[in-house]
């Protein structure tokens, strides 16, 4: 038997499956050898076979919003969340992303993401508690009722974000990366997994 699947995503948390099906099929070359790489992520051990794409989904558990974890950040550190809106687009869901700077999450945001499903995204910073210069963009592309793979790239000078692999928008950094303790995921979604990457 040789394994066929592409990528599979389970939290740590105990009460979650600790086991990973894949799909497999015989082959006919019964010795094939094939690679399982089981990485331990911030939260999550992600299986996967080399080359093979992650799937969006996998009808896993989902996380609770808000969704909340410590977080630092360095260049090139890459967050990545998968969810859905869990509702529908005529009822004006949200989804919020906000990289805290403190552990309270009210005083210090240096990167606030906020999506209007449907009409538009708002990014902003929250410095000393006050919100800063709002950068907005009409370009959103979510489908409504559709998953949706969100990437933040921690570049050099920008957050850059893509949306289902496209990259849509950038924020230039006004607080340093390397600030931010905390990540809070949230409002009207449902999260199948937060990863992030460094
Ligand atoms: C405000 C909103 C805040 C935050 C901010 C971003 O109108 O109340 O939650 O989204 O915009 O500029």
């Amino acid at each position: 038997m040789w394994a066929t699947c592409c990528a599979y995503h389970f939290s740590k948390q105990p009460y979650l499956p600790t086991q990973v099906s894949m799909a497999v099929e015989k082959s006919p070359h019964v010795r094939e050898q094939f690679d399982l790489h089981i990485s331990v992520l911030a939260n999550e051990y992600q299986v996967s076979t080399p080359g093979a794409r992650s799937p969006s989904h996998c009808g896993l558990p989902e996380q609770e919003v808000p969704y909340i974890q410590p977080l630092s950040l360095c260049f090139g550190s890459c967050v990545i969340i998968r969810g859905r809106p869990n509702l529908s687009f005529v009822n004006d869901p949200q989804l919020q992303v906000d990289f805290c700077t403190d552990t309270d999450g009210d005083s210090g945001i240096a990167f606030h993401f906020r999506v209007y499903f449907g009409h538009c995204v708002v990014m902003n910073s929250r410095e000393c508690e006050v919100w800063k210069w709002e950068e907005k963009s009409d370009h959103v592309p979510f489908q409504d009722g559709m998953p949706f793979e969100v990437h933040i790239y921690v570049r050099h000078d920008e957050y850059q974000i893509t949306i289902n692999g496209e990259r849509v928008y950038g924020f230039g950094h006004r607080l340093p990366p390397s600030s931010v303790k905390m990540m809070r995921v949230w409002r009207d979604v449902s999260l199948s997994s937060v990863s992030v990457y460094y």
